[in-house]
């Protein structure tokens, strides 16, 4: 299997990394031998018909800040995707709800092009993904994105097994851990935002801009990529009603803890299908009160109850853990049908 990687900070080189280290096992289990014949970060790209050696790639990329070659002047990211010779193509770039047309464009050129895609940035799902599943539909190829919602914690693989004997009917969930670590701080130690936010920074738990996270942007996006794919809603971000946790006072946090409760920046989807992001209160002894950075889904059944999922949702080899399992998917289904992808 032919992979073309564009990305190759944190998750591209966890990726690599995984591949390199599971090559054996993934031969062995699944008849799998995934070869990265073309890896490129925002200014640079390498390429191997016959497969990279992802040491030196890591290697590469840590003592010169570049993957490979510069690109060349003109380079278009778009017929890359395109025209690379590859069997899939996996976007490991930065989310940029913003701007997230070029990710989107690249997707449906691979995807058009005959390659399958996987994803883990988020911000093409966010605005476009009935398009997307429509368009790999089309051109019978799989998109999968596995990774991007919980990172290694398999949140939608979930979604996916307990919809097969019953019906989701709600979800409420914690989805970034940045934000839960936030609250979680202010909760335990009396902190104000600022200084619980300075000490995520700190950790590296928060970006140096945070606004993706702490104004619930990030939640938003896995939020819609769980409705769709859990609750077959075909809806994008801008209808999800979003408010973040800046304004959340360390009072507010203390007369919740005094009632038994705390604050959570949960995500909902209801029956009706409404997506609201929002800081509420949940009681202290509730499945979502995870503490630190943790995550927790907790699905509503038609006749199943409640379960919940709880897991890390973050991390570069979690993630590539995930991106490893829609690897491992695409080749069996390929399988199945009788292609050696
Ligand atoms: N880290 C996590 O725990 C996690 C978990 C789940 C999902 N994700 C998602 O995974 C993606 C990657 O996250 P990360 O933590 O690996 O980020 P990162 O460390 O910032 O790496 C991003 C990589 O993408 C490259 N890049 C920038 N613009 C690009 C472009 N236009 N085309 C191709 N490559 C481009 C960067 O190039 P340079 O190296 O040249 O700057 C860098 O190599 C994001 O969309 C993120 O939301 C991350």
């Amino acid at each position: 299997m032919r992979i073309a990687l564009a990305g190759f900070g944190v998750v591209g080189q966890a990726l690599a990394k995984s591949i390199a280290d599971g090559r054996a096992r993934l031969r062995t289990e699944y008849g799998l031998d995934p070869r990265l014949v073309a890896v490129r970060d925002s200014r640079s790209l390498a390429s191997a018909t016959g497969g990279l050696d992802a040491e030196a790639l890591i290697q590469t990329k840590k003592t010169t800040n570049a993957v490979g070659s510069p690109l060349r002047p003109g380079f278009d990211p778009i017929s890359w995707a395109q025209t690379v010779a590859a069997d899939v193509y996996i976007d490991t770039s930065p989310t940029d709800l913003r701007n997230p047309r070029p990710a989107t464009a690249g997707l449906l050129a691979a995807l058009g092009s005959g390659k399958h895609a996987i994803t883990v940035n988020k911000a093409p799902l966010a605005v476009a993904m009935p398009a997307l599943l429509e368009n790999a539909r089309y051109n019978g190829r799989m998109i999968r994105f596995s990774g991007t919602v919980g990172a290694g914690t398999p949140v939608l693989a979930t979604a996916t097994t307990i919809a097969r004997g019953d019906t989701i009917t709600g979800v409420e969930a914690i989805l970034n851990g940045t934000t839960n670590y936030i609250l979680w701080l202010m909760a335990t130690s009396g902190a104000t935002f600022d200084s619980a936010l300075a000490e995520a920074q700190r950790l590296g738990y928060a970006e140096t801009d945070p606004g993706n996270d702490v104004d619930g942007f990030d939640t938003a996006m896995k939020l819609v990529i769980l409705a769709n794919h859990a609750m077959g809603l075909a809806t994008s971000v801008d209808r999800v009603s979003i408010t973040g946790i800046r304004a959340v006072s360390p009072d507010e946090i203390a007369a919740a803890s005094a009632a038994g409760e705390a604050v959570k920046l949960i995500g909902s989807i209801t029956a009706s299908g409404a997506l609201s992001v929002a800081p509420r209160r949940v009681p202290a002894a509730s499945a979502l009160n995870v503490p630190r950075n943790l995550n927790a889904v907790r699905f509503t059944l038609a006749s199943g109850g409640e379960p919940t999922l709880v897991g890390r949702g973050a991390g570069g080899p979690e993630t590539a853990t995930a991106i490893v399992r829609d690897l491992i998917e695409i080749h069996t289904a390929g399988l199945a049908r009788g292609s050696t992808c």
